[in-house]
């Protein structure tokens, strides 16, 4: 793994915004794998300036994201559905047809799980897959436990997770479940991942990430397996690496 320590979060957003400009630029109608949470928001600023400016266009590109929450309906404004819509898609030029999230109120979600497979594979798989980490290892909503061989699937969804989750909700009782993410093998089949860690609080799931054995009770540890991966950290999150 190419490791990169960046001064702040603002640093880290500008690096990941130009890796995935990056990408766009070397190819115009890239498969780009994309993340909800904190971590990539400013990402998503820098990519939202650099479209604004001119300086890029999404207008071939194709977006899957990583999960979406069970239980809420499609209209809330806490979906991840919504989440992109707020940081991304209403601001640049991505065709809303050439977005793909799983639908959390598919009537059949194992049916769901696999058409969002079958989407993936269509689309001839992810270019760039960008990941966030959790605090307990996960990526996606892959929870510890998850076999390395899943593909999409749905979740229960971690007590941890829903805490660390509870900060974008009225109160911890409304936060899902359950959910549909992408699996690990999914998640490994992107061409290139970047991963992006910010702040104290993630510092020991990035040292577990990158130096634990390589196990299914700390999810990230899968991507020790992958030949192309980048990891933008801030000094924060670096502060208990070697
Ligand atoms: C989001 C996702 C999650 C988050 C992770 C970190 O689509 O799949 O794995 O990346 O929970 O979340 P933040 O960035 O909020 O700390």
């Amino acid at each position: 793994m190419d490791i990169r320590i960046c001064k702040n979060y603002e640093d880290l957003s500008t690096k990941a915004g130009a890796r995935v400009a990056g990408q766009i630029a070397e190819k115009e109608n890239s498969v780009l794998g994309l993340a909800t949470g904190g971590t990539p928001e400013g990402m998503y600023r820098q990519l939202a300036e650099q479209y604004q400016k001119g300086a890029l266009s999404f207008r071939q590109v194709t977006t899957f994201n990583l999960d979406e929450y069970i239980g809420l309906p499609t209209s809330h404004s806490l979906n991840y559905h919504a989440y992109m819509k707020t940081h991304l898609f209403s601001k640049v030029d991505l065709l809303t047809e050439n977005t793909y999230l799983p639908d959390g109120g598919a009537m059949d979600l194992t049916a769901e799980c696999e058409r969002y497979e079958t989407l993936l594979r269509e689309a001839g798989g992810v270019d760039l897959q960008v990941l966030g980490l959790g605090h307990n290892g996960h990526i996606g909503f892959n929870e510890p436990g998850t076999p390395f061989s899943s593909t999409t699937h749905v979740v229960e969804l971690d007590e941890k997770t829903r805490e660390a989750n509870a900060r974008f909700f009225d109160k911890r009782s409304d936060v899902p479940k359950k959910a549909i993410t992408m699996g690990i093998e999914t998640i490994l089949a992107a061409r290139e991942i970047l991963v992006l860690v910010s702040g104290l609080d993630k510092a020991e799931a990035l040292s577990a990430m990158l130096y634990r054995e390589v196990t299914a009770a700390f999810p990230a540890t899968a991507l020790q397996k992958h030949p192309n991966v980048t990891v933008l950290a801030d000094e924060q999150a670096a502060k208990g690496l070697p």
